[in-house]
């Protein structure tokens, strides 16, 4: 597809302390090496690619961020250029004390024993790809099973046909991949995602369902109606932070675990509810942690003891944070039986994910009816993983050896 485009053309990073680009080609495969190497030098990186902005890279300097709504703003949520265009997508996109409003208002269709019901539906639908690579001996576990599993989850919540499952991740690619060095594009990205759903809306105002489409559609906070656009942001919110994030994280999983056969057997050893598995899915949640935010400076303050000025932009690299020596006894391994892990993937302070719930039962679901059929697959290394760069990091193909 062709767009118009204003993309900035910048030179390849040399230089990650001063000149730090999250959209540089060696972010996706690098990123852990990248934090650790910055860390090593100092707690706060800068680049001007995007104005002036900053990068957190340890857990002091990230948590004093994500908790500091007075001098940071969630008003710009992704570090881009500061002319891009931006939409509200409350309850990510606010501030207090508008925020705790929006979040109330989605927050019971996310509790645990909501998101406990599409337990089985989703183990269903990760047999029926399972059971589409019947006769294989290969895969791709990024492109024929991790990217649908997420899409399905948000549609049977939302109420969307999954038919535009195509269609959500042409959005996703270019919002995320695109979109932040391109306004042209971001621009045309949303206007197209602001049409569905405003029609998607207009559909549940005339014909109500039991789904969060219906739930947003007749929205009201204080007894007044929800405007239409901050409705329109809302459904946005649950298509951009619900689909790619997860598959993220379960494609790190499988990407990690296709290349550590004792790992796998530890886990196919043990059944379903054994805390095995409950501490190896927050050991990927934490190693590969796919999801960095961004905030605008609001007020001049410090970061790490490195001065941030009124209308610069930070990222909240929870990542980062996650692989910090100082937060992590041997930060760098992958423990699958790490017991003490409070890591940060989920994000810190108000604005802590609201799909963690379903993001867990996801990532787990998937990975154990994939180890339950395939327990010998592995990487097949000759073939080049990419990584995605950016907001939402994770790998874009998975090339396997299912052995069965
Ligand atoms: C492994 C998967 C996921 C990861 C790592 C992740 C990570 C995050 C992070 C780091 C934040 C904090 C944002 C900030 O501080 O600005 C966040 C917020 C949020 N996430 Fe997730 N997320 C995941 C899956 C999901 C899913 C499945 C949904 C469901 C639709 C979801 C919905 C949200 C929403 C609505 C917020 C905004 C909460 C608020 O502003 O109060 N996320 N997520």
């Amino acid at each position: 597809m062709a767009y118009d485009t204003d993309e900035q053309d910048l030179p390849p990073v040399t230089d990650w302390v001063n000149d730090w680009d999250w959209l540089d080609d060696q972010w996706g495969p690098n990123a852990i090496d990248i934090w650790n190497e910055v860390r090593e030098q100092c707690p706060v990186a800068t680049t001007e690619r995007y104005g002036r902005a900053h990068m957190p890279v340890t857990m002091e300097a990230v948590s004093e961020v994500a908790h500091d709504t007075e001098h940071f703003s969630s008003i710009f949520v992704s570090v881009a250029r500061p002319d891009a265009p931006r939409r509200p997508a409350p309850p990510i996109t606010s501030d207090p004390p508008d925020h705790h409003a929006h979040r109330r208002l989605l927050l019971p269709s996310f509790s645990p024993k909501k998101i406990a019901l599409m337990e089985d539906d989703l183990r269903q639908f990760c047999r029926s790809l399972i059971a589409d690579l019947d006769g294989a001996e290969r895969a791709d576990a990024a492109e024929q099973y991790s990217q649908h599993i997420p899409v399905h989850g948000i549609c049977q919540l939302l109420g969307v046909p999954e038919s535009d499952a195509d269609m959500f991740r042409d959005w996703i690619f270019r919002n995320f991949q695109i979109g932040p060095r391109d306004n042209a594009v971001k621009q045309q990205v949303q206007e197209e995602m602001d049409a569905y759903h405003e029609q998607k809306l207009n559909e549940r105002l005339l014909d109500p369902k039991d789904d969060l489409l219906t739930l947003i559609a007749h929205a009201e906070i204080d007894g007044e109606p929800v405007s239409m656009e901050l409705k329109k942001g809302y459904v946005g919110l649950q298509i951009i932070a619900g689909i790619d994030t997860t598959w993220s994280a379960i494609g790190s999983g499988l990407w990690h675990f296709g290349q550590h056969a004792d790992q796998r057997g530890a886990l196919v050893a043990v059944p379903n509810d054994d805390m095995l598995w409950n501490t190896a899915t927050e050991e990927v949640l934490r190693y590969y942690a796919p999801v960095t935010m961004g905030r605008k400076v609001i007020a001049d303050t410090e970061v790490g003891g490195c001065p941030v000025r009124a209308g610069e932009q930070t990222l909240l690299t929870f990542p980062a944070a996650n692989h910090d020596p100082a937060a992590f006894e041997d930060a760098d391994e992958f423990r699958i039986d790490r017991a003490k892990n409070r890591h940060v993937a989920f994000g810190l302070g108000i604005h802590r994910c609201l799909g963690s719930n379903l993001a867990r039962l996801e990532l787990t679901v998937a990975l154990q009816e994939w180890l339950r059929a395939f327990p010998d697959y592995e990487l097949d290394t000759h073939t080049e993983t990419t990584w995605a760069n950016g907001q939402i990091r994770g790998p874009r193909n998975i090339p396997v050896l299912l052995n069965r």
